[in-house]
C-alpha cells in the first residue's frame, strides 16, 4: 500500500510548529491550518502551504481538506480548542480524509474521564463512531514543559508528594520527529487504528531534580496555584505516567534525546541556569 504524503497541521503551535518542519524535512506536502486572526501564517516554515479557516466551521474546513487533497489531518490544537475537536474530524469525514491524528501527545488517556485526558479519550471515541481511522501518539511529559512543572523559577524544585513514581518524559524535537517519521515511512495498515506510545526517558521527578546537583533544592508542597500543575503531579504521583516506548523502536536507529541532553544541563551551564532565576 502506498504511503500517506499530504498533510494538513491544525494548530501548528508548540508541537505543532516541530511536526510542520519534521513532516516538510521528509519530504511531505503540508497545509498548516490556523484560525482567522491568527500570528502563526505569517511564521510559516520555507515550503508549508497555509490556509486561514474557520475551525467551528466543518463545511470550510472540509473545502480546505479537499482544495489541497488531504490524506491526513494532525490536529496539535492547544487545550482551549480541545472541545471542538469533534467539529475537526466530522470536516474530514466530510472530505474524505484518510487519517486523522488527534491532539493527544501526552499520558495514555485510554479510560479516562476527567479534565483534558477524559476530553481527548472521548474524542478518541468519537473517531470511532464515525468511523475515521485515528492515530494516537503517547509520549509522557514534554521534557521541555520539566522546569515549568516542577516551577524551577522559584529558586526550588518543587516536588507534589513523594516524588518517587516513574514517568515518561520526551523532548518535543522527538515527538515532532517520531510523528513524522512514521507518518512518512509506515504503510497506511501500520497507522490506521493505531497507538503509539514513546518515551525520550523513564525517570522519577526525584531523579530529575538530581540532575540539577544542588542549584534547585527540592521542596515538596501540597498543592500548586496552578490547578492543572496540580493535577499532573498528583496524576505521575499515582504511577499512571509511563507510556512504556513500546513504539520507540519503530524509528530505528533513532538517538532519543534524554533530560540533561534535551535542557541542556551541563555542569558549566548549571550556574548560568541557576542564575537566570530568583
Ligand atoms: N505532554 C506534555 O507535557 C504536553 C505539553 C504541551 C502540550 N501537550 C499537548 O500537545 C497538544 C498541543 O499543545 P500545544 O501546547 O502545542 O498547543 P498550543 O501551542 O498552545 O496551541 C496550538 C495552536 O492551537 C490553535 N488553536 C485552535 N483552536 C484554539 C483555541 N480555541 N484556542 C487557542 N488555540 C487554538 C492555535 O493556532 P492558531 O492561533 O494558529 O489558530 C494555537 O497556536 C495538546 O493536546 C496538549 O495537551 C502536551
Amino acid at each position: 500500500m502506498s504511503k500517506y504524503t499530504s498533510f494538513a497541521v491544525i494548530g501548528a503551535g508548540i508541537i505543532g510548529g516541530p511536526i510542520v518542519n519534521a513532516l516538510l524535512s521528509n519530504g511531505a506536502s503540508v497545509v498548516v491550518i490556523t484560525r482567522p486572526g491568527s500570528s502563526t501564517a505569517s511564521k510559516l516554515p520555507t515550503g508549508a502551504k497555509s490556509a486561514v479557516v474557520d475551525l467551528k466551521s466543518a463545511s470550510a474546513l472540509a473545502a480546505a481538506f479537499r482544495e489541497h487533497n488531504i490524506e491526513v489531518v494532525v490536529s496539535t490544537i492547544g487545550h482551549p480548542g480541545l472541545p471542538d475537536q469533534p467539529i475537526l474530524a466530522d470536516a474530514a469525514k466530510l472530505a474524505g480524509v484518510k487519517l486523522f491524528v488527534p491532539s493527544e501527545f501526552g499520558y495514555s488517556t485510554l479510560g479516562q474521564t476527567e479534565g483534558e485526558l477524559g476530553l481527548k479519550d472521548k474524542f478518541a471515541k468519537y473517531l470511532v463512531e464515525i468511523g475515521l481511522p485515528s492515530l494516537r501518539i503517547f509520549v509522557g511529559g514534554f521534557i521541555d514543559f520539566l522546569p515549568w512543572l516542577t516551577e524551577i523559577d522559584s529558586g526550588k524544585f518543587r516536588i507534589l508528594g513523594k516524588g518517587d513514581s516513574k514517568a515518561s518524559f520526551t523532548a518535543a524535537e522527538d515527538i515532532a520527529g517520531f510523528t513524522a517519521h512514521v507518518l512518512t515511512t509506515l504503510p497506511p495498515s501500520q497507522l490506521n487504528n493505531a497507538i503509539f506510545r514513546i518515551e525520550g526517558t523513564q525517570k522519577t521527578l526525584r531523579e530529575v531534580a538530581a540532575l540539577y546537583g544542588d542549584a534547585f533544592p527540592v521542596e515538596q508542597v501540597d498543592t500548586f496555584p496552578d490547578e492543572f500543575r496540580t493535577w499532573l503531579h498528583r496524576f505521575i504521583e499515582s504511577g499512571q505516567g509511563t507510556t512504556g516506548g513500546s513504539s520507540n523502536d519503530l524509528w530505528e536507529g533513532h538517538h532519543w534525546k534524554g533530560i540533561t541532553e534535551a535542557l541542556k544541563i551541563t555542569p558549566e551551564s548549571l550556574s548560568t541556569i541557576r542564575s537566570s532565576y530568583p
